[in-house]
């Protein structure tokens, strides 16, 4: 009986806009592709859709900072996003932006719903304002002493030393992190939804069968508490302006919170490729039979199994299926630091030549379908990937393909498909493909690729015994060597349509270019043996270890950075350095000669695009000019230090920096444990001119 054909939307959690995305962000996209590319293998229909989350306060204050407009930044991030994405084969059939039309309307139209169904309160609170910027502070904008432990310099809603959470109304001796004014205590009228009313729905939504992986929904208990309990609190889904966002309808100067109309992007999206597609929108979601699946990360779970499922409930639009959260990526067992240059982003990695599959392989081979955190320790990353796609996966096919083409052009010799050696071919690849198949559908990538890599270890094995480089040096065994080659490509071919939603390019290329097929692998495939071969080419190379070390640096933040990190990682940052500052041992004179010292003259001074530390300078040595980042970002304005002169290494070899290529290094003094007393770049006594040597 074939099974009934699945109908899926599946949306993946919208990445921030002022960020780019880095290696801790492709773990939920790559899980969440591999999933959709299975669906669509079994021939189910998958609508997967995606955008960037464009509003609140931090993305307004970026794009003040650039200098830009906030629809001016987020055009940019939506295109990097896209690229990137992209870049590494997760396939969204629409991506696109909170900031849309479809998205105002949907939330006007589900908040007017939820208004008349009385779930919206007014309500006067107190909160931090900054008297001199004029807004209100979200708690990560405010900084001060944690009142448990009284480290200083902690966030408004949580000690990074001490561990312990609180209000912002709770530091000690508070600051504004966009002025550095004393914030003050204002009131306001916010606008609340009144989840405490919905807490029965929700007991419901969560506890329903496949809803929920069985480590959230023990989170969703321990929120929602017993039955008679009531834990929960309205939420309050207002903010004041100045605010990007959407003005709510009828309350002038005030703004829906960005999570509000952040879940309802995935509708957004998904309306917007419906009228490009000729999709019925409303008929889609109206439908009993199809399905909506949210892929998320862990520190997401609460905005998707309370606000979200309760929000689109009350509002009469349809409640999702299934939320699947993952863990958070750590690198090398650490979380990710830009000092480390564990901070990879999606960027560097593809332009550093380093292939996306291998990263879709590790982190599948590294995924169960809970949300355990995934480790990406580099070294076993080159290791498992060199092994098992290379040793194992692509070699079969390198070691047999060139003997079927040399001396049996391109043919397959085909087992009698009646014959117990044909029977057990294709059964061997149904049967597995059947068990695969229920693993990926599970989530469980990490044992559909251990049983994948056991099947090949087996094909590897087989090839090893039959010596198919020995059979070809002798005329009489040909009929031997076809059989064996043949029965190894086979194999190969069976592990191409199993790696096919991990590998999605090279099982594109296998199929197409190797196999000659027209269209890529469906799971139907694994019933027909192909007949035969084109000469193969080559697939994938093997990770050279140098490449990591390309990327570790390329995302090094310099040292001069350091001064105006914030605690946690200044701290880290310092235990690093501590080496540095050790008092150096002393040096001949010989040795200092060989630094280059020279007057420069700083003709440009210019912000970067994405970097919170560095500005760029174009400086003058009398010669042609050189391009230096430097981590001054947080003591000069660009307009301050054009036309100035300043000390500059010279015969610094030149340094890839995520930015671009610095060529040298500017002299700037700071204090030895990189505090925020300031960064004081040097300058020669007037008259010097722009190239002078310093001795
Ligand atoms: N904008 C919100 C999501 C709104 S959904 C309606 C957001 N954005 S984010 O850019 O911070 O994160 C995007 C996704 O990446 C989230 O699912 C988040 O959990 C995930 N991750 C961000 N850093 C991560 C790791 N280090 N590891 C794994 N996933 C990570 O949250
Ligand atoms: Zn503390």
């Amino acid at each position: 009986m074939p099974e009934p054909k699945r109908r899926l939307l599946v949306t993946n959690a919208l990445p921030y806009a002022n960020g780019a995305i880095h290696l801790g962000h492709l773990v939920g996209y790559v899980q969440a592709d591999i999933w959709v590319r299975h669906q669509r293998m079994h021939g189910h229909t998958v609508h997967y859709v995606c955008a960037d989350d464009t509003h609140g306060t931090p993305i307004m204050l970026s794009a003040e900072k650039a200098g830009v407009t906030p629809e001016q930044l987020i055009a940019r991030m939506n295109r990097e996003h896209a690229r990137d994405f992209r870049g590494f084969h997760v396939e969204f059939d629409n991506y696109y932006t909170t900031h849309s039309e479809e998205n105002r309307e949907l939330a006007y139209d589900i908040y007017r719903k939820l208004k008349a169904k009385g779930l919206i309160a007014v309500r006067t609170i107190e909160q931090l304002y900054d008297p001199v910027k004029g807004m209100f502070l979200p708690d990560r904008f405010v900084k001060g002493e944690c009142p448990k432990c009284g480290a200083k310099d902690q966030y408004g809603d949580s000690c990074e030393v001490c561990g312990s959470t609180y209000a912002a109304t709770d530091l000690k001796n508070p600051y504004s992190v966009v002025s550095n004014a004393k914030p003050v205590l204002k009131a306001s009228e916010h606008y609340f939804f009144k989840l405490t009313e919905c807490v029965e729905f929700l007991r419901r939504w969560t506890q329903a069968p496949g809803h929920l992986q069985p480590e959230a929904l023990n989170k969703m208990k321990e929120w929602l508490g017993e039955p008679g309990e009531n834990k929960l609190s309205d939420w309050d889904i207002s903010r004041d302006a100045p605010y990007f966002g959407f003005e709510i309808p009828d309350a002038p100067g005030k703004y829906f919170y960005v999570w509000l109309d952040a879940p309802i992007g995935y509708l957004a999206s998904f309306k917007n490729y419906c009228a490009k597609q000729k999709l019925d929108f409303d008929g889609f979601l109206r439908d009993a039979g199809t399905e909506m699946v949210h892929f998320i990360g862990k520190d997401i779970l609460y905005f998707h199994a309370l606000f979200w499922p309760a929000m689109v409930a009350n509002a009469g639009y349809k409640t999702p299926d299934a939320v699947h959260a993952n863990g958070f990526l750590t690198v090398n067992g650490e979380k990710m630091s830009k000092s480390r240059g564990t901070f990879i982003t999606a960027e560097s990695y593809l332009q550093l030549g380093l292939n996306p599959e291998w990263l879709r392989y590790y982190y599948a081979a590294k995924s169960n379908g809970t949300m355990e955190d995934l480790d990406l320790s580099l070294d076993d990353f080159v290791a498992r990937v060199n092994s098992d796609l290379i040793g194992k996966y692509i070699n079969i096919a390198s070691r047999c393909a060139g003997f079927l083409t040399k001396y049996f052009d391109g043919e397959l010799s085909l087992p009698d498909p009646s014959s117990h050696d044909g029977k057990n071919l294709i059964h061997g690849a149904t049967a597995t493909g059947q068990l695969l198949k229920e693993l990926y559908r599970q989530r469980d990538f990490s044992k559909a690729l251990r049983d994948t890599m056991a099947a090949a270890d087996r094909l590897n094995v087989a090839i090893n015994d039959a010596r198919p480089w020995d059979l070809a040096r002798d005329d009489s065994k040909r009929k031997q060597l076809h059989e064996v080659c043949s029965t190894a490509i086979h194999g190969f071919y069976a592990l191409s349509i199993w790696l096919a939603p991990v590998l999605p390019e090279t099982a594109r290329r296998v199929a197409r270019e190797f196999f000659g097929l027209k269209r890529d692998f469906v799971w139907e495939d694994l019933k027909v043996l192909p007949a035969r071969i084109n000469p193969y080419t080559h697939l994938m190379t093997r990770i050279d270890p140098k490449q990591i070390d390309a990327l570790i640096e390329a995302n090094k933040e310099s040292l001069q950075a350091a001064p105006v990190q914030h605690s946690a990682q200044r701290h880290a940052q310092h235990q690093e350095q501590t080496v540095e500052t050790i008092p150096s041992a002393t040096i001949a004179i010989e040795d200092f000669a060989k630094v280059d010292l020279r007057v420069a003259r700083i003709v440009k001074a210019e912000h970067v695009e994405g970097a919170e530390k560095l500005l760029k300078l174009t400086l003058d040595l009398g010669g042609p000019t050189r391009t230096v980042f430097a981590g001054i970002k947080s003591a000069y304005d660009p307009a301050q230090l054009e036309g100035r002169l300043t000390v500059m290494v010279a015969n610094l070899a030149p340094r890839k920096m995520k930015f671009g290529l610095s060529e040298g290094m500017v002299l700037a003094a700071s204090d030895a444990e990189g505090k925020t007393a300031g960064i004081y770049l040097l300058s020669p006594d007037s008259g010097a001119q722009a190239g002078m040597r310093v001795k």
